[in-house]
């Protein structure tokens, strides 16, 4: 997984508290591509998506192993340039002002990125360097995300003591620090038990109601996505294969359908058969690295 390889600089307004400029809800949309498209040599992992995000919303990108979700949330991230189309976030285009996109968002990667030997403090503090948090603000943000993420207790504690789901919150409170409009989570809930999943999932959805952060998240859980995401698309092979509200998308499916029902259809493969191996051997990956 690439990480950010420039800082992310803080946005412009970050010195108060308050909600993410641009992420109101109505407002222009946080996401749009056309006809956004990757290819690695021959083989095309993202083809011609055509994607909206509104603003303020949380929007479930889901699809079997391999459908191209990572591979959207990067070019959408200004990590990996897009072979075709093209992609606006925070209003701002991803090929021609990355700085300005960059500046807008915040990225927590599908791999473990919390640097075990630190504190969540000093986790932090690094962060807001590289996010570019003025020197004189750190300290309070960093205090101020600890206890929105609700790690203040463990604050000075080694990461490499934490469970998996305080990681993955600590990871998301690094991914805050200069309150971002947009927040790309690629599956933040992976590996873990359904307390921690639980308990992650209700700070992503404090951010959106207390930020109006739009948070574009992956998840191979079709319950989550259901519960959580005011849309959803699913991806396979590359493309968008629908779209909408879980709710919509259900009743297009079926009368007793559920979200397992309408990736079923739209994939041809229901998650329980498509990529388990993967998918466990990954979560056992995770799971070890987060000890
Ligand atoms: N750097 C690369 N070079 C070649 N192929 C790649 C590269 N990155 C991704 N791919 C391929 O592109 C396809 C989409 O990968 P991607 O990681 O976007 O899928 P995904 O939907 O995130 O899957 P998962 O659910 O397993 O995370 C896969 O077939 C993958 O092997
Ligand atoms: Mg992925």
């Amino acid at each position: 997984m690439t990480e950010p390889k420039e800082p992310i600089g803080s946005s412009p307004g970050a010195a108060a508290p308050g909600p993410a400029s641009g992420a109101a809800q109505g407002g222009p949309p946080a996401i749009v591509t056309v006809g956004l498209t990757r290819r690695f040599g021959t083989f095309t992992a993202v083809d011609g998506l055509d994607l909206t995000v509104p603003a303020g919303s949380i929007f479930g990108l889901l699809g079997p192993n391999g459908a191209g979700k990572s591979t959207t949330i990067k070019m959408l991230t200004t990590l990996l340039p897009p072979t075709g189309g093209t992609a606006r976030v925070a209003g701002f285009d991803v090929v021609g002002e990355p700085a300005q996109v960059r500046r807008r968002i915040g990225y927590v990667p599908q791999l473990v990125s919390a640097d075990g030997s630190l504190t969540a403090y000093e986790n932090l503090m690094v962060m807001a360097k590289i996010y570019g948090v003025p020197r004189a603000e750190r300290r309070d943000r960093v205090l101020q995300v600890l206890e929105f993420m609700g790690l203040s207790d463990v604050a000075h504690t080694l990461v490499s003591r934490f469970s998996g789901g305080m990681v993955r919150r600590l990871e998301i409170a690094q991914s805050m620090l200069h309150r971002p409009a947009v927040l790309f989570l690629d599956e933040p809930t992976v590996g873990l038990d359904p307390v921690a999943r639980r308990s992650v999932w209700e700070h992503i959805q404090r951010l959106r109601s207390d930020y109006g952060t739009t948070i574009l998240v992956t998840t191979h859980y079709m319950d989550e996505a259901d519960q959580l995401c005011d849309r959803v698309a699913i991806m396979h092979r590359g493309r968008v294969v629908t779209v909408g509200t879980p709710a919509e998308l259900k009743a297009a499916v079926g009368p007793d359908a559920t979200l397992d029902d309408v990736f079923a259809h739209f994939t041809g493969s229901s998650i329980a058969e498509g990529g388990s191996y993967r998918d466990a051997v990954r979560a056992r990956r995770v799971a070890r690295r987060l000890g």
